[in-house]
């Protein structure tokens, strides 16, 4: 007999077929979201994968920063994300007119602008970055001064890493700062062979207890090394589904429970049927702010890989 959840699978499959359409996946999303994507990866790969399907529509379940740059990528695409309140609230934590002021502080400066920021936030920055190639990025620049926008944590974490001096705005995710260093050091007591992996986003205490600092997709590449049996993981707990599932027999421990993106957790597969069947809703960057944005992107996609963490799969 079947269940439900299977009756929504096929349905979705079949209605992804008439559409051509393809379904990223962001490596915070539920399982069950993740077990019927054609692609799951972090930030820089799901905007690489959007940048060369040849489908017709991209069924884009993250946060709407993603399914923005996913539009700004392609523009003849159309771009859904199943639910439009997905949004993401460290994105949020900057303005253009507020950019604005702080380019005016400082007329020399480049700005590095993460990838979680809106359309028109990229489209007054000079080059985007996401945490797999934040210390790339930040090394192939040859500036007097670097504004990094808008997550301090990482543009701490990158100025440790490239020594270069940073201004840094104010910004953090939520989820990220719950993850407390004494937790972690209780839990490298309870799991002595276990390797701590944290994500950029986390706060530099918690960093400097950490084995690895990766970003999603880089975590999942270090869980597969041999000698990882065990691994502290200091990221959104959706992660640990497929580290799981990639690696059966190994020991994933969140190092929070409360680090639940709820935005994330807000798509679902009734959405995704919904939203392929409506052709709605579609994240359309419009073209003015598009054609500024995609520079700081393309900016960002030209700078060539040299560490592991940007590995393809
Ligand atoms: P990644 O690019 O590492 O997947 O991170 C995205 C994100 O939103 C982290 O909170
Ligand atoms: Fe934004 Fe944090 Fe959620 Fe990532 S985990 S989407 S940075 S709020």
């Amino acid at each position: 007999m079947k269940n439900r959840d299977d009756g929504l699978v096929e349905k979705i499959s079949a209605l992804k077929k008439r559409r051509n359409a393809v379904i990223l996946v962001h490596n915070y999303q539920l399982g069950e979201i993740q077990d019927i994507a054609d692609f799951v990866g972090d930030s820089l790969e799901l905007s690489q994968n959007a940048a060369k399907t040849g489908a017709d529509v991209i069924v884009f379940c993250g946060v709407h920063f993603m399914a923005e740059t996913a539009s700004i990528i392609c523009p003849d695409k159309v771009v859904l994300l199943p639910d439009v309140n997905a949004g993401c609230p460290m994105a949020n934590m900057i303005t253009v007119e507020r950019l604005w002021a702080k380019k005016e502080e400082h007329p020399q400066a480049v700005v590095v602008c993460y990838i979680n920021s809106s359309a028109e936030v990229k489209a007054e920055s000079d080059i985007c970055c996401t945490s797999a190639n934040a210390v790339e990025v930040v090394e192939s620049l040859d500036a007097p001064e670097i504004i990094f926008i808008p997550d301090q944590y990482l543009g701490h974490y990158i100025s440790t890493r490239t020594g270069k001096k940073m201004i840094l705005w104010p910004g953090f995710c939520p989820t990220h700062v719950r993850i407390e260093p004494e937790r972690i050091k209780e839990l490298k007591q309870e799991y002595p062979q276990a390797k701590v992996v944290v994500h950029p986003e986390c706060r530099p205490q918690v960093i400097v207890l950490a084995d690895e600092v990766a970003s999603t997709s880089g975590m999942c590449r270090y869980a597969r090394r041999d000698d990882v049996k065990e691994m502290v993981v200091g990221t959104e707990m959706g992660i640990i589904h497929r580290l799981r599932k990639e690696n059966p027999g190994k020991r994933f421990i969140p190092a929070s429970e409360q680090a639940i993106c709820p935005n994330m957790k807000l798509i679902t597969l009734e959405k995704i049927l919904w939203s392929l069947e409506e052709m709605s809703p579609a994240v359309k960057v419009s073209e003015r702010i598009r054609l500024k944005a995609i520079a700081a992107v393309d900016r960002m996609l030209e700078v060539k890989s040299k560490t592991k963490d940007q590995k393809p799969e």
